[in-house]
Protein backbone atom coordinates (compact mmCIF):
# COMPACT_ATOMS: atom_id res chain seq x y z
CA UNK A 1 0.00 0.00 0.00
CA UNK A 2 1.19 3.32 -0.99
CA UNK A 3 1.68 5.68 1.59
CA UNK A 4 -1.28 9.39 1.38
CA UNK A 5 -0.02 11.84 -0.25
CA UNK A 6 -0.02 15.60 0.78
CA UNK A 7 -2.39 17.23 -1.97
CA UNK A 8 -3.40 20.79 -2.31
CA UNK A 9 -7.26 20.75 -2.07
CA UNK A 10 -7.83 24.35 -2.37
CA UNK A 11 -5.85 27.33 -3.43
CA UNK A 12 -6.69 31.48 -3.12
CA UNK A 13 -5.12 34.65 -3.00
CA UNK A 14 -5.21 38.32 -2.49
CA UNK A 15 -3.73 41.31 -3.80
CA UNK A 16 -4.09 44.96 -2.62
CA UNK A 17 -6.48 47.20 -4.49
CA UNK A 18 -3.70 50.50 -5.25
CA UNK A 19 -1.54 50.05 -8.57
CA UNK A 20 1.93 51.27 -8.78
CA UNK A 21 2.36 51.65 -12.62
CA UNK A 22 5.33 51.78 -14.72
CA UNK A 23 4.36 55.38 -15.32
CA UNK A 24 3.69 56.33 -11.71
CA UNK A 25 7.90 55.20 -11.90
CA UNK A 26 8.67 57.18 -14.16
CA UNK A 27 7.76 60.40 -11.75
CA UNK A 28 9.79 58.35 -8.63
CA UNK A 29 13.12 57.81 -10.11
CA UNK A 30 14.94 58.21 -13.80
CA UNK A 31 13.28 55.16 -15.45
CA UNK A 32 10.26 54.72 -18.49
CA UNK A 33 7.76 52.39 -19.15
CA UNK A 34 9.57 51.51 -21.87
CA UNK A 35 12.75 49.95 -20.17
CA UNK A 36 10.62 48.17 -17.09
CA UNK A 37 9.01 46.37 -19.93
CA UNK A 38 12.02 45.38 -21.70
CA UNK A 39 13.73 44.23 -19.51
CA UNK A 40 11.36 42.72 -17.32
CA UNK A 41 8.40 42.33 -18.60
CA UNK A 42 6.24 43.98 -15.83
CA UNK A 43 3.72 46.85 -16.27
CA UNK A 44 2.13 47.60 -12.79
CA UNK A 45 2.54 46.02 -9.01
CA UNK A 46 -0.29 46.29 -6.17
CA UNK A 47 0.81 48.41 -2.74
CA UNK A 48 -0.77 47.21 0.30
CA UNK A 49 -1.76 50.64 2.23
CA UNK A 50 0.23 51.44 5.20
CA UNK A 51 -0.45 50.24 8.28
CA UNK A 52 -2.16 46.79 7.26
CA UNK A 53 0.84 44.60 7.18
CA UNK A 54 1.07 41.30 5.71
CA UNK A 55 -1.61 39.45 8.36
CA UNK A 56 -3.92 41.28 6.50
CA UNK A 57 -3.43 39.80 3.62
CA UNK A 58 -3.43 37.07 4.67
CA UNK A 59 -6.67 36.94 6.74
CA UNK A 60 -8.30 37.88 3.31
CA UNK A 61 -6.71 35.08 1.05
CA UNK A 62 -7.21 32.10 4.32
CA UNK A 63 -11.04 33.31 4.90
CA UNK A 64 -11.16 32.84 1.16
CA UNK A 65 -9.27 29.63 1.13
CA UNK A 66 -11.67 28.37 4.10
CA UNK A 67 -14.66 29.28 2.13
CA UNK A 68 -13.76 27.49 -1.14
CA UNK A 69 -13.35 24.59 0.82
CA UNK A 70 -15.96 24.58 3.15
CA UNK A 71 -13.06 24.23 5.91
CA UNK A 72 -14.31 25.20 9.81
CA UNK A 73 -11.10 27.56 10.89
CA UNK A 74 -11.59 25.25 13.91
CA UNK A 75 -10.18 22.11 12.19
CA UNK A 76 -7.00 23.86 10.74
CA UNK A 77 -3.87 22.24 12.49
CA UNK A 78 -0.99 24.29 11.08
CA UNK A 79 -0.24 27.54 9.25
CA UNK A 80 3.13 27.95 7.68
CA UNK A 81 3.72 31.62 6.53
CA UNK A 82 6.43 31.80 3.85
CA UNK A 83 7.38 35.18 4.34
CA UNK A 84 10.38 37.83 4.47
CA UNK A 85 7.82 40.92 5.82
CA UNK A 86 5.54 39.59 8.66
CA UNK A 87 3.58 42.26 10.71
CA UNK A 88 6.65 42.51 13.04
CA UNK A 89 10.16 41.62 13.24
CA UNK A 90 8.57 38.85 16.17
CA UNK A 91 6.66 37.39 16.73
CA UNK A 92 5.25 35.47 13.25
CA UNK A 93 2.95 36.05 11.33
CA UNK A 94 1.50 32.71 11.16
CA UNK A 95 -0.23 32.83 14.30
CA UNK A 96 -1.45 36.28 13.65
CA UNK A 97 -3.33 35.28 10.43
CA UNK A 98 -4.81 31.68 12.76
CA UNK A 99 -6.34 34.56 15.27
CA UNK A 100 -7.55 36.52 12.72
CA UNK A 101 -9.27 33.84 10.73
CA UNK A 102 -10.77 32.19 13.86
CA UNK A 103 -8.17 29.13 13.80
CA UNK A 104 -7.85 28.77 17.40
CA UNK A 105 -7.08 25.27 16.88
CA UNK A 106 -3.94 25.68 15.08
CA UNK A 107 -0.33 26.71 15.85
CA UNK A 108 1.65 27.85 13.07
CA UNK A 109 5.29 29.30 12.16
CA UNK A 110 7.10 31.18 10.01
CA UNK A 111 9.66 30.21 6.99
CA UNK A 112 12.00 32.71 6.07
CA UNK A 113 13.63 31.73 2.78
CA UNK A 114 12.63 34.82 0.14
CA UNK A 115 11.19 34.55 -2.64
CA UNK A 116 11.74 30.42 -2.72
CA UNK A 117 9.77 30.44 1.05
CA UNK A 118 6.20 28.98 -0.78
CA UNK A 119 8.54 25.68 -1.79
CA UNK A 120 9.88 25.36 1.54
CA UNK A 121 6.69 26.21 3.12
CA UNK A 122 5.08 23.45 0.78
CA UNK A 123 7.43 21.13 1.27
CA UNK A 124 7.99 20.92 4.85
CA UNK A 125 4.03 21.10 5.34
CA UNK A 126 3.77 18.30 3.41
CA UNK A 127 5.23 15.79 5.97
CA UNK A 128 3.11 16.88 8.74
CA UNK A 129 0.32 15.00 6.27
CA UNK A 130 2.21 12.39 4.78
CA UNK A 131 3.10 11.14 8.45
CA UNK A 132 -0.60 11.59 9.37
CA UNK A 133 0.55 14.17 12.01
CA UNK A 134 -1.89 16.67 10.73
CA UNK A 135 -4.91 16.82 8.74
CA UNK A 136 -5.32 19.99 7.50
CA UNK A 137 -2.29 22.28 7.59
CA UNK A 138 -2.39 25.60 5.55
CA UNK A 139 0.47 27.32 3.56
CA UNK A 140 0.71 30.78 3.62
CA UNK A 141 3.42 32.82 1.00
CA UNK A 142 3.26 36.09 0.63
CA UNK A 143 4.67 39.77 0.91
CA UNK A 144 4.42 43.18 1.41
CA UNK A 145 7.54 43.90 -0.45
CA UNK A 146 6.66 47.39 -0.18
CA UNK A 147 7.67 48.08 2.92
CA UNK A 148 11.36 46.71 2.22
CA UNK A 149 11.63 48.32 -1.03
CA UNK A 150 14.25 51.50 -1.79
CA UNK A 151 12.08 53.89 -3.73
CA UNK A 152 14.58 55.69 -4.85
CA UNK A 153 16.83 52.77 -6.30
CA UNK A 154 15.69 52.08 -9.62
CA UNK A 155 17.06 48.91 -9.98
CA UNK A 156 14.80 47.01 -7.73
CA UNK A 157 11.73 49.36 -7.24
CA UNK A 158 10.57 48.52 -10.62
CA UNK A 159 10.00 45.07 -10.13
CA UNK A 160 8.95 43.79 -6.23
CA UNK A 161 5.16 44.23 -5.44
CA UNK A 162 2.70 42.96 -2.64
CA UNK A 163 0.40 39.91 -3.01
CA UNK A 164 -0.01 36.65 -0.87
CA UNK A 165 -1.32 33.07 -1.82
CA UNK A 166 -2.52 30.33 0.60
CA UNK A 167 -2.75 26.55 -0.41
CA UNK A 168 -5.02 23.91 1.78
CA UNK A 169 -2.84 20.82 2.14
CA UNK A 170 -4.91 17.29 2.83
CA UNK A 171 -4.30 13.53 2.41
CA UNK A 172 -5.19 11.96 -1.40
CA UNK A 173 -4.62 8.61 -2.20
CA UNK A 174 -3.75 9.44 -5.83
CA UNK A 175 -2.78 12.66 -6.19
CA UNK A 176 -0.55 15.54 -4.16
CA UNK A 177 3.37 16.06 -3.75
CA UNK A 178 5.59 13.42 -4.82
CA UNK A 179 9.12 15.01 -5.34
CA UNK A 180 11.13 17.83 -3.90
CA UNK A 181 14.90 19.33 -4.73
CA UNK A 182 15.78 21.99 -2.08
CA UNK A 183 18.74 23.65 -2.53
CA UNK A 184 20.49 27.10 -0.41
CA UNK A 185 24.01 28.90 -0.64
CA UNK A 186 24.48 31.40 2.03
CA UNK A 187 27.50 33.63 0.14
CA UNK A 188 23.95 34.40 -1.64
CA UNK A 189 23.97 37.36 1.41
CA UNK A 190 26.54 39.22 -0.65
CA UNK A 191 24.39 40.07 -3.50
CA UNK A 192 20.98 40.18 -2.14
CA UNK A 193 19.82 41.22 1.17
CA UNK A 194 18.82 44.05 3.66
CA UNK A 195 21.94 45.11 5.34
CA UNK A 196 20.13 46.10 8.81
CA UNK A 197 17.23 45.75 11.46
CA UNK A 198 18.70 42.71 12.30
CA UNK A 199 20.72 41.73 15.34
CA UNK A 200 24.06 42.15 13.40
CA UNK A 201 22.96 45.57 12.28
CA UNK A 202 19.96 46.71 14.55
CA UNK A 203 18.19 49.92 13.21
CA UNK A 204 19.37 53.22 14.34
CA UNK A 205 19.34 56.96 12.84
CA UNK A 206 22.56 55.89 11.22
CA UNK A 207 21.41 52.86 9.32
CA UNK A 208 17.99 54.57 8.32
CA UNK A 209 19.90 57.41 7.23
CA UNK A 210 22.24 54.94 4.74
CA UNK A 211 18.87 52.78 3.50
CA UNK A 212 20.44 49.82 5.27
CA UNK A 213 17.10 48.34 6.15
CA UNK A 214 16.00 48.36 2.56
CA UNK A 215 16.76 45.94 0.10
CA UNK A 216 19.76 45.75 -1.67
CA UNK A 217 20.23 43.67 -4.83
CA UNK A 218 23.30 43.43 -7.26
CA UNK A 219 20.85 41.93 -9.88
CA UNK A 220 22.90 40.79 -12.73
CA UNK A 221 24.77 37.69 -10.41
CA UNK A 222 20.95 37.27 -8.91
CA UNK A 223 19.81 36.84 -12.99
CA UNK A 224 22.40 34.23 -13.65
CA UNK A 225 22.00 32.12 -10.66
CA UNK A 226 18.07 32.09 -10.31
CA UNK A 227 18.25 30.69 -14.32
CA UNK A 228 20.98 28.36 -13.33
CA UNK A 229 19.37 27.10 -10.00
CA UNK A 230 15.44 26.70 -11.36
CA UNK A 231 16.96 25.40 -14.76
CA UNK A 232 18.91 22.34 -12.94
CA UNK A 233 16.05 21.85 -10.10
CA UNK A 234 13.28 21.27 -12.67
CA UNK A 235 15.81 18.98 -14.49
CA UNK A 236 16.69 16.96 -11.67
CA UNK A 237 12.84 16.71 -10.71
CA UNK A 238 12.15 15.32 -13.91
CA UNK A 239 14.69 13.28 -14.26
CA UNK A 240 14.50 11.68 -10.84
CA UNK A 241 10.73 10.69 -11.65
CA UNK A 242 11.13 9.87 -15.32
CA UNK A 243 9.51 12.77 -16.61
CA UNK A 244 9.43 14.00 -20.48
CA UNK A 245 8.53 17.44 -21.33
CA UNK A 246 5.56 15.79 -22.62
CA UNK A 247 4.39 14.70 -19.38
CA UNK A 248 4.27 18.13 -18.02
CA UNK A 249 1.21 19.39 -17.80
CA UNK A 250 2.66 23.11 -15.87
CA UNK A 251 5.45 24.66 -14.99
CA UNK A 252 5.20 26.85 -12.22
CA UNK A 253 8.35 29.05 -12.28
CA UNK A 254 8.98 31.90 -9.67
CA UNK A 255 7.90 35.33 -11.16
CA UNK A 256 11.09 37.45 -10.86
CA UNK A 257 11.70 38.98 -14.26
CA UNK A 258 9.92 37.82 -17.52
CA UNK A 259 13.54 37.44 -19.05
CA UNK A 260 14.36 34.68 -16.38
CA UNK A 261 10.85 32.88 -16.99
CA UNK A 262 11.88 32.98 -20.67
CA UNK A 263 14.97 31.78 -20.08
CA UNK A 264 14.16 28.79 -17.97
CA UNK A 265 11.61 27.89 -20.60
CA UNK A 266 13.89 28.04 -23.70
CA UNK A 267 16.85 26.12 -21.63
CA UNK A 268 14.47 23.26 -20.12
CA UNK A 269 12.59 23.47 -24.15
CA UNK A 270 9.24 24.12 -22.44
CA UNK A 271 6.65 26.17 -24.96
CA UNK A 272 5.86 29.04 -23.01
CA UNK A 273 1.80 27.87 -22.94
CA UNK A 274 2.88 25.64 -20.45
CA UNK A 275 4.53 27.85 -18.14
CA UNK A 276 2.75 30.12 -15.83
CA UNK A 277 3.33 33.77 -15.66
CA UNK A 278 1.53 37.09 -14.03
CA UNK A 279 4.44 38.67 -13.85
CA UNK A 280 2.87 41.61 -16.36
CA UNK A 281 0.34 43.22 -13.84
CA UNK A 282 1.92 41.70 -10.37
CA UNK A 283 5.26 42.46 -10.91
CA UNK A 284 7.28 39.96 -8.34
CA UNK A 285 5.65 39.22 -4.68
CA UNK A 286 8.60 37.51 -3.45
CA UNK A 287 6.99 34.52 -1.66
CA UNK A 288 3.22 35.10 -2.80
CA UNK A 289 4.37 34.37 -6.70
CA UNK A 290 3.75 30.51 -6.45
CA UNK A 291 0.69 30.36 -4.68
CA UNK A 292 -0.28 33.07 -6.72
CA UNK A 293 0.01 31.77 -10.00
CA UNK A 294 -1.51 28.94 -8.93
CA UNK A 295 -4.59 30.58 -7.97
CA UNK A 296 -5.00 32.38 -11.38
CA UNK A 297 -4.80 29.59 -13.59
CA UNK A 298 -6.57 27.46 -10.92
CA UNK A 299 -9.23 27.04 -13.60
CA UNK A 300 -8.03 24.89 -16.01
CA UNK A 301 -6.27 22.53 -13.55
CA UNK A 302 -7.49 19.30 -13.99
CA UNK A 303 -6.87 15.94 -11.48
CA UNK A 304 -3.95 14.31 -12.50
CA UNK A 305 -2.39 17.32 -14.16
CA UNK A 306 1.69 16.83 -13.54
CA UNK A 307 3.08 20.44 -12.40
CA UNK A 308 6.34 21.43 -11.10
CA UNK A 309 6.62 24.60 -9.13
CA UNK A 310 10.59 26.22 -9.11
CA UNK A 311 11.58 29.09 -7.65
CA UNK A 312 14.73 31.08 -6.79
CA UNK A 313 15.52 33.43 -4.16
CA UNK A 314 17.43 35.36 -1.59
CA UNK A 315 19.77 33.22 0.88
CA UNK A 316 20.26 31.94 -2.04
CA UNK A 317 17.59 29.62 -1.88
CA UNK A 318 16.25 27.49 -4.68
CA UNK A 319 14.39 24.60 -6.11
CA UNK A 320 11.49 22.74 -7.55
CA UNK A 321 8.70 20.23 -6.24
CA UNK A 322 6.87 18.23 -8.68
CA UNK A 323 3.39 17.25 -8.05
CA UNK A 324 0.56 16.05 -9.53
CA UNK A 325 -3.04 18.21 -9.22
CA UNK A 326 -5.77 16.70 -6.98
CA UNK A 327 -9.59 18.55 -8.38
CA UNK A 328 -11.03 19.87 -11.17
CA UNK A 329 -10.50 23.62 -10.84
CA UNK A 330 -13.27 24.38 -13.39
CA UNK A 331 -15.84 23.97 -10.35
CA UNK A 332 -14.61 26.23 -8.01
CA UNK A 333 -15.59 29.45 -8.08
N1 LIG B 1 15.38 52.14 -15.55
C1 LIG B 1 16.30 52.53 -16.44
N2 LIG B 1 17.56 52.08 -16.43
C2 LIG B 1 17.89 51.18 -15.49
C3 LIG B 1 16.99 50.73 -14.52
C4 LIG B 1 15.70 51.24 -14.58
N3 LIG B 1 14.74 50.87 -13.71
N4 LIG B 1 17.61 49.85 -13.73
C5 LIG B 1 18.86 49.74 -14.16
N5 LIG B 1 19.05 50.56 -15.23
C6 LIG B 1 20.25 50.76 -16.01
C7 LIG B 1 21.51 50.44 -15.25
O1 LIG B 1 21.90 51.53 -14.45
C8 LIG B 1 22.47 50.16 -16.37
O2 LIG B 1 22.94 51.37 -16.88
P1 LIG B 1 24.47 51.53 -17.34
O3 LIG B 1 24.63 50.54 -18.47
O4 LIG B 1 24.56 52.95 -17.75
O5 LIG B 1 25.29 51.17 -16.14
C9 LIG B 1 21.59 49.49 -17.42
O6 LIG B 1 20.25 49.87 -17.11
C10 LIG B 1 21.69 47.99 -17.45
O7 LIG B 1 21.65 47.51 -16.11
P2 LIG B 1 21.65 46.01 -15.76
O8 LIG B 1 21.67 45.85 -14.27
O9 LIG B 1 22.67 45.30 -16.59
O10 LIG B 1 20.19 45.64 -16.31
P3 LIG B 1 19.56 44.24 -16.41
O11 LIG B 1 19.13 44.04 -17.79
O12 LIG B 1 20.41 43.18 -15.75
O13 LIG B 1 18.26 44.40 -15.53
C11 LIG B 1 17.43 43.72 -13.39
C12 LIG B 1 18.34 44.68 -14.14
C13 LIG B 1 17.51 44.06 -11.90
C14 LIG B 1 16.02 43.94 -13.91
C15 LIG B 1 17.89 42.28 -13.67
O14 LIG B 1 19.26 42.15 -13.41
C16 LIG B 1 17.16 41.25 -12.87
O15 LIG B 1 15.98 41.05 -13.07
N6 LIG B 1 17.86 40.55 -11.98
C17 LIG B 1 17.27 39.50 -11.17
C18 LIG B 1 16.35 40.11 -10.19
C19 LIG B 1 15.61 39.11 -9.38
O16 LIG B 1 15.24 38.10 -9.89
N7 LIG B 1 15.42 39.44 -8.11
C20 LIG B 1 14.59 38.74 -7.22
C21 LIG B 1 15.20 37.60 -6.58
S1 LIG B 1 14.63 36.17 -7.29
Amino acid sequence: MSKQKAAITAVAGFVPEDKLTNFDLEKMVETSDEWIYSRTGIRERRILKKGLGLSYMGEKAVSKLLEKSGTDPKEVDLIICATITGDYVFPDSANQIALKVGATNAFGFDISAACSGFLYALHTGSKFIETGTYKKVIIVGGDVMSSIIDYTDRTTCVIFGDGLGAVLLEAHDDYGIIDAELKADGSGVDFLVARAGGSRKPTSQETLDSREHLVYQNGGPVFKRAVQGMSSTVKEVMGRNGLTNDDVTWVVPHQANMRIINTVASQLDFPLEKVMNNIELLGNTTAGTLPLCINEYESQLRPGDKIILTAFGGGFTWGSIYLTWAYDGSLQS
